[in-house]
């Protein structure tokens, strides 16, 4: 059975939305799962004020927060962020950017890691987003898994995403469906070269 950790951020709960599709499907193909969401760093009287942020807050409640422990103790990795101006988010690089004592074990060498991520309009940075977030998995040495079209309907070679429109929009069946069968790849793949 392979390993599977998917750590995300999510202000208004639409990358959340996705995280989870991606944690069903693993769990689908019999992978034992670990969904964990990285450090607000948001002041708690601006998410207060802002009602979709205390709503996204609030909805994950229940999750627990990421460690180091969650990418060592898996096989494979899908790391999940809304775009910020074509980038990732603060939170989930402040997460990553305290990965350097894994790095200088190659603790991750090895391990399978796969992206998804969304942003409100159609062409807003789908991409860039999850190539900027990538680029660390190159230098932990671990082995980066596309969705390519390998699943019927993908629009989405580099992974899952969402458009969340004004952000009144939920995420759509069939994004979540592309994500979910993502995610079943993601853990067969982890499961072959964990050789298990
Ligand atoms: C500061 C900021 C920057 C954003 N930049 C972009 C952007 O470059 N392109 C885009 O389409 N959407 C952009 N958005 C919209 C977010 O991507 C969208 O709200 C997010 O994907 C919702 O995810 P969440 O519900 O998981 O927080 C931005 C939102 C914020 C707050």
């Amino acid at each position: 059975m392979a390993k599977i950790s998917v750590i995300y951020y999510s202000a208004y709960g639409h990358t959340f939305d996705l995280a989870q599709a991606i944690e069903k499907g693993a769990k689908d193909a019999g992978a034992e799962t670990r969904l964990r969401k990285v450090k607000e760093l948001v002041p708690e009287d601006i998410i207060k004020a802002n009602k979709g942020m205390s709503y996204g807050r609030d909805l994950q409640k229940g999750v627990q927060e990421a460690t180091l422990d969650d990418l060592t103790w898996a096989d494979g990795i899908a790391f999940g962020t809304p775009t910020r101006f074509g980038n990732t988010t603060a939170q989930i690089r402040n997460f990553l950017d305290q990965t350097g004592p894994l790095w200088g074990k190659g603790a991750l060498a090895g391990k399978v890691a796969a992206f998804f991520t969304g942003a409100s309009t159609p062409h807003g940075g789908h991409e860039t987003t999850i190539l900027t977030l990538s680029t660390f998995a190159y230098h932990h040495g671990m082995l980066i898994l596309p969705m390519g079209y390998t699943i019927k309907g993908s629009v989405d070679p580099y992974g899952p995403t969402y458009i969340s429109g004004d952000g009144s929009k939920p995420v759509g069946e069939e994004e979540k469906r592309l994500a979910q069968e993502f995610g079943k790849n993601l853990a067969k793949v982890a499961q072959k070269l964990a050789g298990k």
